[in-house]
């Protein structure tokens, strides 16, 4: 098992909050996080069956479980791990999974996702899966903690201490030690070709330079939530690995700024959410120039032509033939990293919004860093 990297927590100057500092710190903990597990010179991923110390060749199914935004994270795994490795994949949220008595397959593995490796709800949820005889695989920010302990290994994202309570740096390390878990998985069952892992590997290294280039939009970003703050609703669209990212933006915004949002998939938004769009509810959307964009955007002129106000996340440089109230572009990407890179213009927006509003961003009211009760 690989050692965390020291950090010192107790200073948050030069920023204001320690969210915001965590946002800043992304590039950095994503670009240590990535070391542990790729081969940089040779550009192929170095989490291999005696790295982790479990069959990856005999998975024949995964189920991942998760709380809160690591469930989210957890959501875009399976998108990657389906796509990259064809195994089949179940998310489940710990408090349903450890209650539902769930049969497994022969030959299944379990991913318990956890910042704090604490959370009591994921706690029982892997003892029940090693009690059925499962191999559970942790993904652990705190070295030490009692999921750490008792999962049969552990991948660590080296985000370092976390201390804003809306996650933020833990979520792009656990999506960064997941997107090459996903790969590994490939590469084992020998779904992945030397072309693709290399192409995969390039992008995830380019990720840190390009969260970097998503920060320089914080001005604008601050300007955005200016402009949205009194909203009393959002909606947030997104599709296929970019939908838990629309969730991860809503939780995000509701966590810290108490204004109600919702996350949905961009295609199911016919089947509900259109009937709320007016002028008043502002609508995020996640569009990538990526093999779905064409679908998305044609979500988004539906939102336009009933007076919805949109804030578009796109690949800067691309038109994207619909005139979005707010833009921002995001510097081209693999599709496949992509999802890492849309999350951080959406910690941005929330951030801006909840200090504009004055609440206290860092320990918002009702909620706990880690809940390590039912
Ligand atoms: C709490 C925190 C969230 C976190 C969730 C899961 O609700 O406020 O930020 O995502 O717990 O925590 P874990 O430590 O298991 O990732």
């Amino acid at each position: 098992k690989q050692s965390q990297v020291s950090a010192d927590v107790t200073e948050k100057w030069p920023y204001r909050h320690y969210m915001q500092k965590e946002i800043y710190e992304q590039p950095t903990v994503v670009g240590e996080t990535l070391k542990n597990l790729i081969h940089a010179a040779d550009r192929t991923i170095s989490v291999s069956q005696t790295a982790v110390g479990l069959d990856l060749a005999a998975v024949q199914a995964v189920t991942i479980v998760a709380c809160g935004t690591s469930y989210h994270a957890g959501m875009v795994a399976k998108y990657w791990i389906e796509q990259q490795a064809r195994v089949p994949v179940n998310v489940d949220v710990a408090s349903e999974y450890r209650y539902r008595n769930t049969p497994m397959a022969a030959g299944s593995l379990m991913i318990v996702i956890s910042q704090s490796g604490e959370t009591a709800d994921t706690l029982a949820a892997l003892r029940h899966a090693k009690a059925q005889g499962q191999q559970v695989l942790g993904v652990v920010n705190v070295p030490e903690s009692t999921i750490d302990r008792e999962a049969d290994a552990t991948l660590y994202t080296l985000a370092g201490p976390e201390i804003g309570v809306a996650s933020t740096k833990a979520f792009t390390t656990q999506l960064t030690v997941l997107a090459c878990l996903a790969l590994a998985l490939a590469k084992a069952r020998g779904q992945l070709s030397p072309e693709d892992e290399r192409r995969h590997v390039e992008d995830l290294l380019q990720i840190p330079a390009r969260i970097e280039q998503v920060l320089t939009h914080d001005d604008k970003l601050q300007e955005v939530g200016r402009q949205l703050m009194h909203a009393s609703g959002f909606l947030f669209l997104g599709r296929g690995a970019q939908f838990p990212i629309a969730l991860e933006g809503a939780l995000k915004l509701k966590e810290i700024s108490y204004i109600h949002a919702e996350g949905y998939a961009a295609g199911e938004m016919k089947h509900g959410p259109i009937a709320l769009i007016d002028e008043e509810l502002p609508v995020v959307v996640v569009a990538p120039k990526d093999g779905l964009h064409e679908k998305t955007i044609s979500n988004v002129e539906e939102v336009k032509a009933r007076g919805g106000r949109v804030v578009m996340i796109h690949t800067a440089g691309e038109s994207t033939g619909v005139a979005a109230d707010f833009e921002v572009g995001i510097a081209p990407c693999g599709e496949f990293a992509a999802p890492i890179l849309y999350v951080t213009p959406l910690q941005l927006l929330a951030y801006h919004i909840a200090v504009h509003k004055g609440t206290d961003v860092d320990q918002p009211r009702n909620l706990a860093k880690s809940v390590t009760v039912e």
